[in-house]
């Protein structure tokens, strides 16, 4: 029996998650809510409650999973890009761990853990597959071969999708994150109040949302005196900036479905918790006859689950880590190649 414990602490989610036998036994995630009042997260709490959370979690995962500390064989915690301190909880946790129990530890990389989560899913991805990352930090689309091969086509010149959303529901004055409630405010909008434009750019898989955030702010200026936007425009607002989205995210994995030659398609990151975004690509994949695996909820947004399965991936790939392992300041080593 091969025990797996995965540990993700880079941003206001701690996360621990145990897979036993290829088989998720855990996955406990506890959201840093109280970031809500400052509009974002502060990273010097966000370290300190991560600090407060992680061995409960720890109990708990192995309570769930019913084997002790003892029967660990591998531990795996994110290594990074995220805030530094609060990797650092997890990461020297886990190093920690291993030290005392004598088990291999296994950094991974943030966003590598959001590439593979589909295959957390019961239906799995097949390889070559196709994969775009839209999270809070990244908008990436990549083509991967295999768990240790992937190949970077794309990713945003300037902002992330999600901070897209995060900083777009800011001006409508909704809280962070703001990702959810402009879905939900969409959802009783009208998309075709405003048709906001899709940047052009020279290389046809790269993103742009930078643009697109001014001009939700120039229409914002330009129409509502002192900032105030009734809800009916806010709503109004919210589906025109989210279709926006979806035309610059579906127009590049359509270039690269026409592309290249792959087996399935694939949709991670916190924004994929998305349901128009999922089911605009749902019909993308379908149109091009290709697979497509979106993960659940749980394995959208910042989850321990996505990191023990990288881990372990990596793990029975051969790779081994020092318990000197130091990712920082860099980014901790990935598998891109461009
Ligand atoms: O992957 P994630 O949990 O953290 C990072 O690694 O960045 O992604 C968080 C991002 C936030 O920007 C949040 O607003 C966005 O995911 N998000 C959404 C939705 N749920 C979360 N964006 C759009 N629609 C949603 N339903
Ligand atoms: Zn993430």
């Amino acid at each position: 029996m091969m025990n797996v414990i995965g540990i993700e602490s880079s941003c206001d989610e701690t996360s621990v998650a145990v897979i036993s036998d290829e088989l998720l036994t855990a996955n406990l995630i506890s959201s840093q809510d109280f970031h809500v009042k400052y509009g974002g997260v502060v990273p010097e709490l966000s370290s300190r409650a991560h600090l407060q959370i992680v061995l409960p979690l720890i109990k708990d995962a192995l309570e769930l999973s019913k084997i002790s500390l003892a029967d660990i064989d591998v531990i795996c915690a994110t290594a990074g890009p995220g805030l530094i301190g609060a990797l650092l909880v997890g990461l020297t946790f886990a190093k920690g761990l291993a030290y005392s129990l004598n088990k291999p530890f296994v950094p991974v990389n943030h966003i590598e853990g959001h590439v593979y989560s589909g295959f957390l899913m019961p239906e799995k991805p097949e390889f070559p597959m196709l994969a775009i990352v839209v999270s809070g930090g990244h908008t990436l689309l990549l083509l991967v071969k295999s768990f240790t091969e992937i190949q970077k086509l794309g990713s945003t010149v300037d902002d992330a999708a999600g901070e897209a959303f995060d900083k777009v529901a800011k001006m409508l004055g909704f809280e962070y994150p703001g990702g959810p409630k402009i879905q939900k405010a969409a959802e009783l909008g009208n998309k075709e109040t405003v048709i906001f434009p899709v940047a052009d750019l020279k290389d046809p898989y790269n993103f742009s949302f930078s643009g697109l955030k001014t001009s939700v702010l120039r229409y914002v200026q330009k129409n509502f005196k002192d900032n105030i936007i009734p809800d009916e425009q806010k709503n109004n607002i919210s589906a025109s900036f989210q279709d926006a989205v979806i035309r610059a995210i579906t127009r590049n994995v359509e270039r690269a479905l026409r592309n290249y030659k792959i087996k399935s398609l694939t949709l991670v990151g916190g924004v994929a918790a998305n349901q128009p975004i999922r089911s605009a690509l749902t019909s993308l994949a379908e149109k091009h006859n290709k697979k497509i695996i979106i993960p659940d909820m749980q394995f959208c947004g910042d989850n321990a689950a996505m990191i023990a399965f990288r881990g372990l991936k990596l793990f029975e790939s051969g790779k081994r880590f020092d318990l000197n392992y130091n990712p920082f300041p860099g980014i901790p080593e990935n598998h891109f190649t461009s």
